[in-house]
């Protein structure tokens, strides 16, 4: 009954609002990636995607709601490289990201800044490294749980210093950088598409981008290479997905849907300002995202082994 309705869905779908969630808080940087691409998806659509934010345990909790959701078309997840790193992560892990989700896309590959509150003291990425050896445990740094990309990006910093920081968990990084700008919390490694504004308003200091290359919207900040640590490089990849058996035309409208929002001149100029860009059209597949997906999971096993950090 399914096969013979498909044509009948293909014409009709979508004929009711759209659920996106996101696996962390509003106001955060997975979150205004979402409500960019999912306004203009709107439009495309025809029909309002409505972004819910679902934070909490590293994006797991909300990942593991759209894998167990009707697989109707009209709930999907955006989520970023968590996806591939919570199954290295987490010993029992409720959702298998490779089996549970049908990839609808590759969204944006977002490059990650360190920064600290404003009066942090130290002034440059070398005062910063030598400032977190000295002070250690003292020093606290802001996450969004394990599986987030801050907690990646801060393990793989903390683990190429051999040094330690206090860890204080989030529920995204939209409420860490409220905490960071009123003092609270001391440091935190979080993608641009969170920190550009404030880093340009002065509001927190930036030490280095992640990326092997700067960054055109803050080309003064040195890469983590430059500053000395070159094995040392992260980019937030971020892909929507939607629940294990969704129609193949839903998911085929919805992968058609995302290309036609990262060409949409107005996505691509908010990205540009946030110091990120579009995927290029061919890579806003479910094929892409499938393959990329697999083998993120397999790059990031042996490292996060190594690393030892886990939770059941
Ligand atoms: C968020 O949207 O809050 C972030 O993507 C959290 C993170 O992964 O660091």
């Amino acid at each position: 009954a399914l096969v013979a309705s498909s044509g009948a869905f293909a014409q009709k779908y979508p004929d009711k609002t759209i659920t996106m969630i996101v696996p962390f808080s509003a106001g955060g940087p997975t979150d205004t990636v979402a409500r960019l691409i999912a306004q203009s998806m709107s439009n495309d659509l025809g029909q309002q995607i409505i972004v819910e934010n679902v934070g909490g345990a590293g994006g797991t909790i909300g990942a593991a709601r759209v894998a167990k959701a009707e697989p109707d078309g009209y709930t999907v997840l955006l989520h970023h490289i968590g996806m591939s790193t919570a199954p290295s992560l987490y010993r029992k892990l409720s959702f298998n990201p490779l089996t549970d989700f049908e990839p609808v896309g590759l969204v944006t590959d977002v490059p990650m800044t360190l920064i600290a509150r404003s009066d942090f003291p130290a002034q440059n990425f070398g005062e910063l490294v030598s400032y977190i050896k000295t002070n250690k445990d003292k020093v606290s740094y802001a996450n969004a749980g394990l599986g987030a990309a801050s907690h990646l990006c801060g393990m793989l910093f903390m683990s190429a210093l051999d040094t330690n920081m206090t860890t204080v968990p989030y529920k995204g990084t939209g409420p860490a950088m409220n905490d960071m700008l009123g003092g609270q919390v001391d440091v935190m490694c979080d993608q641009t598409t969170n920190t550009t504004s404030q880093i340009k308003a002065g509001k927190v200091k930036v030490y280095a981008v992640t990326t092997p290359t700067r960054v055109p919207s803050l080309p003064d900040v040195p890469t983590t290479k430059e500053a000395g640590l070159p094995n040392f490089e992260v980019a937030v990849w971020h892909g929507v997905y939607a629940p294990k058996g969704t129609p193949k035309d839903a998911v085929a409208r919805l992968s058609k849907s995302l290309q036609v929002a990262l060409a949409d001149p107005n996505v691509v100029k908010r990205f540009a300002e946030l110091g990120t860009e579009p995927v290029a059209q061919d890579r806003a597949t479910p094929e892409a995202l499938g393959s990329h997906l697999k083998a993120e999971i397999d790059k990031w096993a042996p490292v996060i082994k190594a690393a030892g950090t886990f939770a059941d």
